[in-house]
């Protein structure tokens, strides 16, 4: 009879044993429990203190209450009511360093990004607390790896190459305002984009572009970042015709410049 088929007779081994159980159980929901209920205040807190950096940072154009502020009496200041669009778009907007908008413009231009990530988060939660929105995409829902880019292409050339050109290359707007250059941008900011709509750009809710559909559209973005351009400028890689194009009126035309001033140098 080895030792510790001795010791499980003894008297007091089941005392033991339930000490030890209940302290296991105790540990393992202490672990657990306040846990939880940090990560239920924090949500609480977040909203609070996305709250106090909205009104410091934005309430001047959006309202205190992100109730939107229209110019006039006097007001140069302006800015759209916020409720509804959702933390995503204010992580697109703020992720681009669109906002806060430095001045009032026909449109908010990319910049530099001025709030870190946990705040730019804070801001979200106080915006989504006002009204249900869209919600920032989780990393599966836009990683390029995951998404088809032959079927992103046929779905960009469809919905967005009119304003961002074929290749994202971008392209000028009516009145002054422009598509921008699709190419570095976060993918999260390209997903984000389609489900806000940012200024003059059209929402594609889901309805429109299903989810796995905009991680397509991702992929294919990707793609053509990762093409390298050959033979200096692209032109907006609408292809050779553009491009042999582009070398009849320019070259045809430097030498019938060239021509003419010949002729004229022998007159
Ligand atoms: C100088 C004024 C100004 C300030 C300051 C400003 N905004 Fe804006 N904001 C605008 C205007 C104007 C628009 C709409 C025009 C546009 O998007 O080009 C806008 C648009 C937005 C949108 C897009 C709304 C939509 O329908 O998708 C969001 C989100 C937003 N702002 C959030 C913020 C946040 C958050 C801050 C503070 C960190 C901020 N803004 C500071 C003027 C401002
Ligand atoms: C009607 C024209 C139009 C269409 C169609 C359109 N966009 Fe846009 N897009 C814009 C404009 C204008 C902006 C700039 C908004 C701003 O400055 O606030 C923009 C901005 C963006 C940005 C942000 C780029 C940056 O610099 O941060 C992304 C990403 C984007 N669009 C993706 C798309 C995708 C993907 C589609 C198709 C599903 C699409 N757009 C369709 C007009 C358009």
């Amino acid at each position: 009879m080895n030792a510790l088929a001795a010791r499980r007779r003894h008297p007091a081994a089941i005392a033991i044993l339930l000490m030890l159980g209940l302290l296991v159980t105790g540990f393992a929901y202490a672990a657990v429990a306040p846990q939880q209920a940090t990560a239920e205040s924090s949500t609480a807190q977040d909203v609070t203190a996305g709250k106090k950096l909205f009104q410091a940072n934005c309430a001047s154009c959006h309202g205190v209450n992100a109730e939107g502020r229209a110019t006039g009496n006097g007001d140069k200041i302006a800015g759209p009511a916020l409720a509804g669009v959702g933390a995503a778009a204010v992580d697109f907007q703020m992720g681009t360093g669109r906002m806060p908008m430095r001045a009032p413009g026909l449109q908010a231009q990319r910049g530099d990004v001025q709030f870190t990530q946990d705040e730019i988060d804070k801001v979200g939660a106080y915006i989504a607390s006002l009204a249900p929105g869209p919600a920032v995409p989780s990393e599966e829902d836009v990683d390029p790896a995951k998404g088809d880019p032959a079927k992103g292409g046929e779905l960009f050339r469809v919905n967005c190459a009119m304003c961002h050109n074929f290749a994202g290359s971008g392209g000028a707007l009516t009145r002054g305002k422009y598509a921008p250059s699709l190419m570095g941008v976060e993918s999260k900011h390209i997903f984000e984009a389609m489900e806000s709509g940012p200024q003059s750009m059209p929402v594609f809710n889901d309805g429109n572009i299903a989810p796995e559909d905009k991680r397509d559209i991702i992929a294919f973005l990707k793609s053509v970042e990762d093409t390298p351009q050959q033979g200096g400028h692209a032109l907006g890689a609408l292809g050779p015709v553009t491009e042999g194009w582009f070398a009849w009126f320019f070259g045809l035309g430097l030498l019938v410049a060239a021509a003419v001033w010949l002729g004229q140098k022998s007159a």
